[in-house]
């Protein structure tokens, strides 16, 4: 069946979402110990660019290692999935998904694509190139964050969700814990989940990924208070601020911070809010976890989900594992 190329969108982000659910996380965060901001305020239209700018570094393995797995796994992925929609978390411009779009195409079985992000001009434009590129597929974008809108994923056929790029490391274990869980809830039995997830290698080389010489890395995680700048009237001094990106070796995750580097109080007056920073105080912008194949597969199974296939680049940097709903 042939479609019209241009994309159905559905927005689920409230029209105030950028002012009102930051200022519940600006008051969160930057009042507690270590002082945190979510990570989906990453990803304005700058955010968005400088994330694909980080996808072409040479230091950030994790997009060209999972892109591999997919050159040469998608028409397996494709048969053990038996979906005939496909709907993707988090799918940015979803570059890689061209794969598994491709591999979909040679078997004939896809008949819908449903990219879900929060990113909504990213996810436009993407929606909008891949319903012109792939003609038999139905394009149903969804302006949502996937910690909250779940229970909107349209039902109807067989399900694959794809969560690539190893953003669920950039969740908290109890986010984790808690979006597989909504996510098996609404999975029907038969749908299965396609999880790519980073895995622990040498600290030297997660370092260079996190702090590549270009510095993109560094902007794109400065861009958060940029943001909040913009959409709370904060005043957020960068100059005041260096990058300090490490590796817990004990959470065994990136840990990506901006320090303070001299007393400064920042007012945000959209969440009239004052925050005192003393010399050496930090802001957490972002986790990025690092996984082992067997944790992944005891948290799908803690989920409810059974693991069918893992498979690894050749280097044993990356995982993508496909996980059914019994
Ligand atoms: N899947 C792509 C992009 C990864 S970047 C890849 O593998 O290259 C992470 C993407 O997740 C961004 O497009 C960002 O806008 C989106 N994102 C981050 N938090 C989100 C949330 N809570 N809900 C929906 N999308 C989110
Ligand atoms: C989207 N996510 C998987 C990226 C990562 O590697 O954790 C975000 C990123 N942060 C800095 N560089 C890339």
């Amino acid at each position: 069946m042939s479609h019209d190329s241009e994309p159905e969108m559905t927005v689920l982000l409230e029209s105030d979402w950028a002012s009102g659910s930051l200022v519940d996380d600006v008051r969160r965060g930057l009042t507690r110990h270590p002082r945190t901001l979510p990570p989906r305020w990453l990803y304005d239209d700058r955010g968005s660019g400088l994330f694909d700018e980080i996808t072409r570094l040479p230091e950030y393995y994790p997009f060209s290692a999972e892109r591999s797995i997919l050159q040469a796994q998608a028409d397996e992925i494709v048969v053990a999935s038996g979906a005939t929609t496909l709907v993707e978390l988090g799918s940015g411009t979803s570059e890689k998904t061209r794969l598994l779009l491709d591999a979909f195409t040679r078997n004939g079985q896809l008949t819908r694509f449903v990219p879900i992000d929060v990113s909504e001009g990213t996810l436009r434009d993407a929606a909008t190139q891949i319903a012109s590129a792939y003609p038999g597929v139905e394009v149903a974008g969804v302006v949502g964050d996937f910690t909250l809108h779940l229970a909107h994923l349209p039902r109807g056929g067989r399900r694959m969700v794809a969560f690539l790029g190893g953003t669920i490391g950039n969740l908290y274990l109890e986010e984790r814990t808690a979006f597989l869980g909504a996510l098996a809830d609404v999975l029907e039995p038969g749908d299965s989940v396609l999880l790519g997830t980073d895995l622990v290698k040498s600290a030297d080389r997660l370092i260079a990924a996190y702090n590549d010489s270009a510095g993109v890395t560094e902007q794109f995680i400065r861009n958060t208070l940029t943001v909040v700048n913009r959409e709370l009237g904060a005043d957020f001094d960068q100059a005041g601020f260096s990058y300090v990106p490490f590796w817990d070796a004990h959470m065994e995750r990136m840990d990506l911070r901006l320090r303070s580097e001299v007393p400064q109080r920042v007012t945000v007056p959209g969440a009239d809010l004052v925050v005192d920073l003393a010399v050496g105080e930090e802001i957490r912008i972002e986790i990025s976890t690092k996984f082992r194949v067997s944790r992944i597969a005891a948290e799908l199974e803690a989920a409810g989900l059974g693991v069918t296939r893992v498979w690894t680049d050749e280097p044993g940097d990356f995982a993508l594992t496909l996980a059914t709903k019994p």
